[in-house]
């Protein structure tokens, strides 16, 4: 079923609620070495396929196959486990906790020793608290947040704490990141350093992205291919250039005042 080359697969996904039909047999791939975006107009079903993709959402029909599993069927606590990470339309962190303590909590994910264990031997436990630290910095460093490590994310400007989900993402070390319309709100010079921040993440990781936005420019400037949705409805699927040829696209989208 897994096509050579294609290294997560929407497989023919359907999600309905109710008499809403949110995903209509979708289906496409994602390559390993591709920034992949998913655009189309409000409502169109773009976040509801990330949260199927995160498990948060189980589609009634259908499969999406990641480096052998299928996230239709694996527990979605398994989710983060298996290298899948995303960031939310609606920021999503512990508002009352620092820049720090956000990144170090996502990394309890793949802490082996249980906290009452780093209370008593502090041998292993140490050297892996050490090691969550040291990732956990690095992150800090490369999205330029080390002047906010300490301040309560809750308190900091909306284009911060956007990077401070980016950075909680990359704690996870995911193998594959979702990020559900990360510039939206952001001025100019924001979009232009998340951008970077994709891009660079992108290579120096070597992860495909899968990426929701609005900003047509940027879309077309950063990703690969491009997924466009209408109603629940795959209606093209092509190269930046290709999607901007589109009869259907136009219609739909690019149209839209
Ligand atoms: N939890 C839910 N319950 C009911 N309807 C939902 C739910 N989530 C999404 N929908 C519906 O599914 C459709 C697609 O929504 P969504 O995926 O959020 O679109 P987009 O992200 O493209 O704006 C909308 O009609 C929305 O109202
Ligand atoms: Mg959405």
């Amino acid at each position: 079923m897994s096509q050579p080359g294609s290294f997560l697969q929407i497989n023919r996904v359907h999600l309905s609620f109710g008499h809403t039909i949110a995903l209509d047999d979708i289906s496409f791939d994602v390559r390993q070495d591709e920034i992949r975006a998913i655009i189309g107009p409000n409502g169109a079903g773009k976040t509801s396929l990330l949260n199927c993709i995160s498990g948060f959402y189980r589609p009634q029909e259908g499969h999406i196959l990641f480096d052998e599993h299928d996230l239709t069927q694996t527990p979605t606590h398994e989710i983060a486990k298996v290298g899948v990470a995303r960031t939310f339309q609606n920021i999503a962190l512990y508002t009352g906790l620092s820049t720090l303590d956000n990144l170090m909590a996502a990394r309890h994910i793949h802490m082996k020793q249980p906290s009452l264990a780093s209370a008593l031997y502090w041998g292993p436990a140490r050297r892996e608290e050490v090691k969550n630290r040291r990732i956990v910095e690095e992150i800090i460093d490369f999205l330029e947040i080390a002047h906010i490590r300490n301040a309560v994310v809750g308190a900091l400007p909306y284009g911060l704490r956007k990077r401070v989900e980016l950075g909680r993402a990359l704690a996870l070390e995911p193998k594959v990141l979702l990020l559900d319309e990360p510039m939206a709100g952001m001025n100019v010079e924001e979009k232009e350093d998340m951008a970077r921040f994709i891009l660079d993440i992108h290579e120096r990781r070597g992860i495909p992205i899968i990426l929701i936005e609005h900003d047509m420019g940027l879309v077309m400037d950063i990703s690969d291919r491009v997924v466009v949705l209408d109603f629940g409805i795959k209606i093209a699927d092509g190269t930046p250039d290709a999607i901007k040829a589109d009869e259907n696209v136009i219609r739909a989208y690019l149209g839209e005042a």
